[in-house]
């Protein structure tokens, strides 16, 4: 055996081991709506790709959208209405500049919009590319027009030069907070305030390690403080680990925050941040696995409460293509504040000439704390703004700006994970539903077009539905909510769409309607109608969070529909189940039908082959589908079936009509019973790999089993690969971190080994029974 392909066997061992036991529940949606026209409100522009910027401007009833070298205003109840467009286009010379430097002319050297904010005058403040030369301008909405200011302002360190790369930014009160890089190759990343004193932060890898940007959000602290505390930034990123003693890059999750206030240091941090801190962010998906990496997070606050209360939602990803797993973390920004304002700090120490180790800093720390903001305290020391900031304090920051502790999520487990179409995008709304709870309703988007619906409803995790926004499927770029309107809007390089947060109308029956457990629909009993619950007056029948359809009121009967079938014919009966989560059984005249060489049942229907008179019968298609409480059953299709002269049915007669030789009828039965056969064997193919979702709910063991065999198989496949020689497993501490009784402090990364080559991008993998091996 390859001594590679032992290592990998090694490292799936306890995997396999693991899922076996007690696997997270991967999540199948219980209906795919596919893509229709009508699923969405739709807009797109000839010519025109990457819709991938959008401020809602619900003043103006606009949704504003920016694109490749185009701003729109799209009437914000019904995007598909145009309002006004203003083009942005890179000129002559600007597009040869950058083709001179190497890019390419037909995709980097355009302008892409990329920031796009209010500003306090109502003007907006937009930034684009720019042909690899950001560049920013005013722009306002008049007598139904976009107009650009021209002003051509510098946005270096505001606006990416690379259209690919990621970034984030807000405006407050006419600064504007933007995370991007600073210089052409990509290599300054940045968090700077524009401003009116601009600040930013130390181009040194222990406060930014080739980041990755996601997104970026403030919090109003400094409401109802009573330690005068000010208001925060947030962001959010992925970059390479300064902390991990890995061999190889391995890539965390983080979150970072600076004060408002912030001027900057006298003499040392001048003009820098003196309140920049950073912790790792922890999405526990499998454990003993490469970190995940968060990719979008959603701010969600109660309107009602403070802001101690708010949630960060956040999507993460695999960090190896070893895995196809997604999943929904959510935390508290208390723990996360907590974490900033009493957590321990970590160090570097010099372990070898060339190496440098981070624990966890446990001498003293100095007064005032080490990127805290301006609070009452200071104040009563003469400390009112940060330029009086003692030295100690300063340079303590600019050494140490990782925390020691790692942020865990709410219930320190994902709400959601779900195999196959990556996660890209979330939004978070919350909903009151029958039963006077409120619940958070998760609608994340992927890469392959989809917007998912799902709730976790006391731990249990349910996709209420997906569905096919864009067709091709193209990856979900943005997603943005309006409270206004109550839409969600979807951009991708393709277009735009906009949908309502239910449409109940897709469940025809009570039944459907109560086991969808959508909380923002409900069964009216009066009007017969699964409807929008705030729309209706009327009693409605919702059980959220058993699905318990036993309160539904007697569904009207199916109607019987006529079929005729001749002796050895043969007949498909339709019928397809309501839900991904319900198997259907068939009965004939009320005794239940098994499967047999003439009978065979399919995903569809139920095929009946060489008939004779003992097929005749009443035939029903029973649909049943658990759920907490039962499983429910229903008739989905009846149909009469008779043996003889032909009539006039709504089934499909596979066979000719009669006077066929008896060599000629075998033939054809021979070929039927050929493509029954293979169709079978595909339909089993595709179940055991997972392409299609089992009729049995969320995830158990087949679904993993594959992974199993999937994740083998890829790893076989970079076998051999140059380099990957050295790959080992690596685990994640398997303590969770939680400990905080050793010098290292949290998650334990692989340490034996002395990094040579820090930029070798391969996931190194190792395991780390005792803490004591570093
Ligand atoms: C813009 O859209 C095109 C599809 O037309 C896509 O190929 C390209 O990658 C997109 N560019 C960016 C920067 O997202
Ligand atoms: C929408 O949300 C904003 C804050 O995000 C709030 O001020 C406003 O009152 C909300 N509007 C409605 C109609 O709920």
């Amino acid at each position: 055996m390859h001594p590679l392909l032992s290592l990998c066997a090694l490292w799936l061992l306890p995997l396999a081991l693991m899922l076996d036991e007690d696997s997270p529940l991967d999540c199948v949606p219980r209906r795919s709506v596919p893509y229709h026209r009508d699923n969405a409100h739709l807009f797109r522009e000839e010519g025109v790709f990457n819709y991938s910027t959008m401020l809602l401007r619900e003043d103006l009833d606009l949704l504003v959208l920016g694109a490749r070298e185009a701003v729109f205003a799209l009437d914000l109840k019904d995007i598909s209405k145009k309002q006004a467009v203003v083009k942005w286009e890179v000129t002559q010379k600007q597009e040869e500049d950058c083709k001179n430097k190497g890019k390419d002319p037909e995709t980097e050297c355009k302008n892409y919009i990329r920031i796009l904010h209010k500003s306090e005058d109502n003007r907006m403040y937009v930034c684009g590319t720019n042909a690899f030369d950001p560049e920013c301008d005013y722009m306002s909405y008049t007598d139904g027009k976009l107009v650009l200011e021209k002003n051509g302002e510098d946005g270096k360190g505001k606006c990416p030069f690379d259209p690919f790369q990621r970034y984030a930014s807000i405006m407050f009160e006419n600064s504007l907070y933007s995370a991007t890089s600073m210089n052409f190759l990509g290599s300054e990343p940045v968090l700077m305030r524009s401003s009116p004193t601009s600040i930013r932060t130390e181009f040194k890898s222990s406060w930014l390690n080739e980041p990755n940007f996601v997104s970026m959000t403030e919090m109003p602290e400094s409401d109802f403080s009573e330690d005068g505390d000010d208001d925060k930034v947030y962001v959010f990123f992925s970059e390479t680990a300064v902390e991990c003693d890995c061999y190889n890059k391995l890539v965390v999750s983080r979150v970072a925050r600076v004060c408002k206030g912030d001027l900057g240091g006298q003499r040392t941090l001048q003009k820098k941040w003196t309140s920049f801190l950073k912790a790792r962010l922890d999405c526990p998906v499998l454990e003993s696995q490469l970190p995940y990496i968060i990719q979008d997070t959603y701010r969600w606050c109660d309107p009602q409460k403070r802001w101690r209360d708010c949630l960060f939602y956040a999507v993460f990803t695999p960090q190896s293509d070893t895995s196809d797993l997604s999943a929904v973390c959510a935390y508290s920004v208390s723990d996360i504040s907590r974490v900033f304002a009493e957590g321990k700090y970590k160090t570097p120490v010099p372990v070898e000439t060339s190496f440098v180790k981070w624990v966890m800093y446990s001498g003293d720390v100095p007064i005032p704390r080490p990127g805290a903001c301006i609070d009452n305290a200071a104040r009563r020391e003469g400390i009112t703004q940060t330029l009086d900031l003692p030295d100690r304090t300063l340079q303590f920051i600019k050494d140490k700006p990782l925390m020691d502790q790692a942020i865990q999520p709410i219930r320190e487990k994902p709400l959601l994970v779900r195999r196959g179409a990556t996660f890209t995008r979330i939004i978070v709304n919350q909903v009151q539903a029958a039963d006077g709870n409120k619940y958070h309703v998760m609608f994340v988007g992927t890469e392959e077009g989809t917007l998912l619906k799902a709730v976790n409803y006391d731990e249990e995790m349910f996709i209420i539905e997906e569905v096919q926004l864009f067709q091709p499927p193209e990856p979900i770029k943005i997603l943005k909510f309006s409270n206004v309107t109550g839409q969600i809007y979807a951009g991708s390089d393709y277009g735009v769409a906009q949908v309502p947060l239910a449409t109940c109308e897709r469940s025809p029956s009570c039944m459907d309607c109560v086991l969808t457990r959508d909380p923002y629909c409900g069964w009216d009993k009066a009007e017969k109608r699964c409807v929008f619950i705030s729309d209706s007056q009327g009693e409605l029948v919702q059980s959220v969070k058993d699905g318990d359809a036993s309160l539904c009121p007697e569904a009207d009967p199916v109607k019987p529909v006529n079929q005729t079938i001749w002796p050895g014919g043969n007949l498909k009966l339709r019928c397809t189940a309501p839900s991904n989560l319900a198997i259907t059984t068939w009965e004939r005249d009320g005794s239940p039908l098994t499967p047999e060489a003439r009978l065979q049942f399919l995903r569809d229907g139920l095929l009946i082959l060489n008939a004779s008179d003992s097929d005749a019968g009443r035939y029903r298609c029973v649909s049943t589908e658990s759920s907490k409480t039962e499983p429910f059953s229903t008739a989905v299709a009846e149909y009469e079936v008779r043996v003889g002269p032909a009539d006039k049915g709504g089934g499909t007669v596979i066979m000719p009509r009669a006077q066929v030789s008896g060599a000629s009828v075998a033939g054809l039965q021979a070929v039927v019973a050929l493509l029954v056969v293979s169709l079978l064997a595909l339909l089993a193919w595709n179940f055991y790999k997972g392409h299609l979702p089992l009729p049995w709910h969320c995830g158990k063991r087949n679904r993993l089993q594959t992974q199993v065999t999937h994740e083998h198989g890829g790893l076989n496949q970079n076998a051999p690969r140059p380099g990957l020689v050295e790959e080992k497993p690596l685990v994640v501490g398997t303590d969770n971190g939680r400990s905080n009784n050793n010098h290292t402090g949290e998650a334990v990364f692989s340490a034996a080994e002395e990094r040579n080559d820090p930029n070798v991008n391969l996931p190194t993998l190792k395991y780390i029974d005792d803490e004591s091996e570093i």
